[in-house]
């Protein structure tokens, strides 16, 4: 396991997450995600799902948050953890391709954290999220 975030630290992801998830553009679902990314240097960078009229072109609020995070100069290694948001009853987990992402730039110790306003939080490391993924 990479190190816990303090309380204080999981309030500002999951504020920034769920901050995020209100610019989600998701005509198609309807489901707005937001996600937040924590470097180890403490900066914050947070993501919305962004939908495309051809669906398969849809990035999801994990990957956005990541990007944005790479695009700000931030290296594989440097992320500490991601917490994203949904709304609803249901906490889903990561689609596949936010897994593979995932991993590419997080430690496989490093804590993806679902939240919601209607459930308890669900945490999974990268390895478990991602087992045996993809890697030269
Ligand atoms: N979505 C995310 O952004 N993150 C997830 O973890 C699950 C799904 C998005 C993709 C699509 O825009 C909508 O939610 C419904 O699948």
């Amino acid at each position: 396991m990479s190190t816990p975030l303090t309380p204080e630290q999981l309030s500002e992801l999951k504020a920034a997450a769920k901050r995020a998830a209100a610019n989600a553009y998701c005509d198609y679902s309807r489901f707005p995600v937001g996600a937040a990314v924590r470097t180890t240097s403490g900066r914050v960078f947070a993501g919305c799902n962004v939908e495309n009229v051809s669906l398969g072109l849809t990035n999801c609020a994990e990957r956005t948050a990541i990007f944005t995070a790479v695009t700000e100069g931030f290296k594989r290694g440097d992320l500490q953890t991601l917490v994203f948001y949904m709304p609803g009853e249901k906490l889903y987990s990561p689609c596949g391709a936010c897994r593979q992402v995932i991993a590419e730039f997080f430690h496989q110790g490093a804590e993806i954290i679902a939240t919601s306003d209607a459930r308890d939080d669900r945490r999974w490391t990268v390895a478990e999220l991602l087992p045996e993924g993809f890697s030269f």
